[in-house]
């Protein structure tokens, strides 16, 4: 996080930061619909866009700019976190607005782009800045990356910027996230490509950050002395709605483990960053990852479960199994739910088991951290009422209730000594008067503004790949078999022996 580079939400714009710009999403797909035109618009309410921007959308649907503007409008209406539009601001960002009718694969195209966004440097001022956001399939990122260079719009000249921003799935193995960095090479430099990783943009991810660096308590304990284990849990109780056909393809490994849960665990371990700048969390966060030893052929069955789920029911309501799910193959051997340990081999963490587990159609939805302290070495309460205490726990709640809690002892009140764990509680919601931005707001002022400490580096998304590919060979290898847990679960049994194994059990939520 680049605090100097932040705009606080009530000073004045970043105008002079060189964020004048055109910028292009896939326009009319649900990533556009949700989430990124949403996100334009609430930096619009909050003046945090320059006045010379213009917002060109890219895709086949045939649409004249009016037609986009109000697709756009119902779109923000129906997704915004601030409800409705005002009218007012809307008049303004509307106007920004503008739509090519285009395939990715047209030549052509790629220079009536170029024309239109030359004209709008003319017209808005937007000086020759450009942010290019591929809210495409995957397979379109190389020949859209490459036909913007091949018409000169990769190339940054005179102080201006281009700048590539590519989602999630990067590659779907090791080699073939490698050969999709070769091609994006081959045009943007490794500092003009963003890749988008969501997660990073949450407030309690950041705040991981400064919980660690900014308090003083926390970092002496925050190592394989006192810290007996981690777990990070991903749970969903949505399934595949309408994304099917894509996530049958991809599975929990590729969708969540290897991008977000590994993001959340390298901020979860890595050392203190010289500063809060691009270059130094990053290298911090990828020596993380270093640390951590590819899965290998052997300990698959060990060291890994994965399940899938089967029909159940999930608040009072039955579900279908995964394999009659639109755009699921009846017979797919696609994984929706996974759990791991890792170890982190360095002088901080060896020996200290990292629990990662993720899946589709939990009993609820909850994303979090919990560190999980060792037990006080000594009680000193014989003859009392006391048996045991319960070590403690500080968890770091991602979503839903975004927020942090820590358990400890206390004394329940009266003559005898009898402990009871309490909680101590931070909540985002009642903390702060002000609502959280979205992830795709911040992450998008951070892309405009040129700030990519919040971005994966290439060596990042390389080292996390390594760290999985023998697993995803493994697994492709050797069908899953049967549905292994009833939606509305907590996963497979194998999933809570992984932990049993060790003595442990995964954290209740
Ligand atoms: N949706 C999410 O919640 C989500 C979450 C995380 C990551 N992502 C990632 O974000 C990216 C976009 O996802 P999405 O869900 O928005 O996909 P989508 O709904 O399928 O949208 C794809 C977009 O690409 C356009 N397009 C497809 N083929 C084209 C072609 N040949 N030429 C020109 N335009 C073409 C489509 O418009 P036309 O059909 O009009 O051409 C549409 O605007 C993907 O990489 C996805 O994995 C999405």
């Amino acid at each position: 996080m680049s605090q100097s580079a932040r705009p606080a939400s009530d000073a004045p714009p970043p105008f002079d930061l060189g964020a004048r710009l055109s910028r292009t999403p896939a326009a009319s797909g649900d990533l556009t619909h949700r989430k990124l035109m949403p996100a334009l618009y609430n930096l619009a309410l909050g003046q945090l866009l320059p006045p010379e921007m213009a917002i060109v959308g890219v895709a086949r649907t045939a649409w004249t700019d009016d037609e986009f503007r109000e697709e756009m409008r119902v779109a923000v209406n129906a997704h915004s976190r601030s409800g409705e539009v005002d009218p007012d601001v809307w008049k303004g960002f509307a106007r920004r607005l503008r739509y090519v009718t285009a395939g990715f694969d047209d030549p052509a195209a790629y220079e009536t782009l170029r024309d239109l966004l030359r004209g709008l440097d003319d017209e808005l001022g937007t000086r020759g800045n450009k942010l290019f956001y591929l809210a495409t399939a995957p397979d379109f990122f190389p020949v859209i990356a490459e036909r913007l260079g091949a018409v000169g719009l990769s190339g940054e000249s005179d102080g201006n910027f281009s700048r590539l921003v590519v989602e999630k799935p990067f590659g779907e193995d090791l080699e073939s996230a490698r050969e999709l960095n070769r091609r994006l090479e081959g045009v943007f430099r490794e500092q003009q490509v963003y890749r988008i990783d969501h997660y990073l943009g949450k407030e309690t991810v950041q705040n991981l950050l400064v919980l660690r660096f900014g308090n003083a308590i926390f970092e002496p304990l925050w190592n394989r002395r006192y810290v007996d284990h981690v777990q990070i849990t991903v749970a969903e109780e949505l399934g595949v709605e309408t994304r099917g056909g894509y996530y049958d393809q991809s599975g929990a490994l590729r969708d969540i483990v290897q991008n977000h849960i590994f993001q959340v665990l390298s901020i979860i371990a890595m050392e203190p960053p010289a500063r809060f700048e691009s270059r130094d969390v990053r290298d911090e966060k990828v020596k993380v990852l270093r640390a951590i030893p590819p899965i290998t052929a052997d300990e698959v069955d060990l060291v890994t479960v994965r399940g899938q789920y089967g029909e159940g029911y999930i608040g009072g309501k039955p579900v279908p199994a995964y394999r009659t799910e639109d755009g699921v193959a009846p017979d797919s051997n696609t994984e929706t739910y996974v759990a791991m340990r890792l170890y982190i081999e360095n002088w901080r963490w060896a020996g200290t088991p990292f629990y990662l587990r993720t899946g589709k159609r939990l009993p609820r939805r909850a994303t979090e951290v919990a560190i999980q302290f060792k037990s006080a070495p000594h009680l000193p309460f014989a003859d009392t009422a006391v048996e045991a205490v319960v070590p403690n726990q500080l968890t770091l709640r991602i979503q839903p209730d975004e927020g942090a809690s820590l358990k400890f002892a206390a004394k329940v009140p009266g003559p005898q000594v009898d402990l009871r764990t309490v909680s101590m509680d931070f909540q985002y919601g009642s903390s702060f008067l002000k609502p959280s931005a979205e992830a795709y707001e911040r992450l998008l002022l951070d892309a405009l503004l040129g700030d990519s400490t919040l971005f994966a580096r290439w060596d990042e998304v390389e080292r996390a790949w390594e760290i999985v590919e023998e697993l995803l060979k493994a697994w492709a290898a050797n069908p899953i078999g049967e549905p292994n847990y009833e939606a509305g679960g907590w996963g497979p049994d194998a999933g809570d022996e992984l932990l049993a194994r060790d003595g442990r059990e995964w954290r209740r939520l």
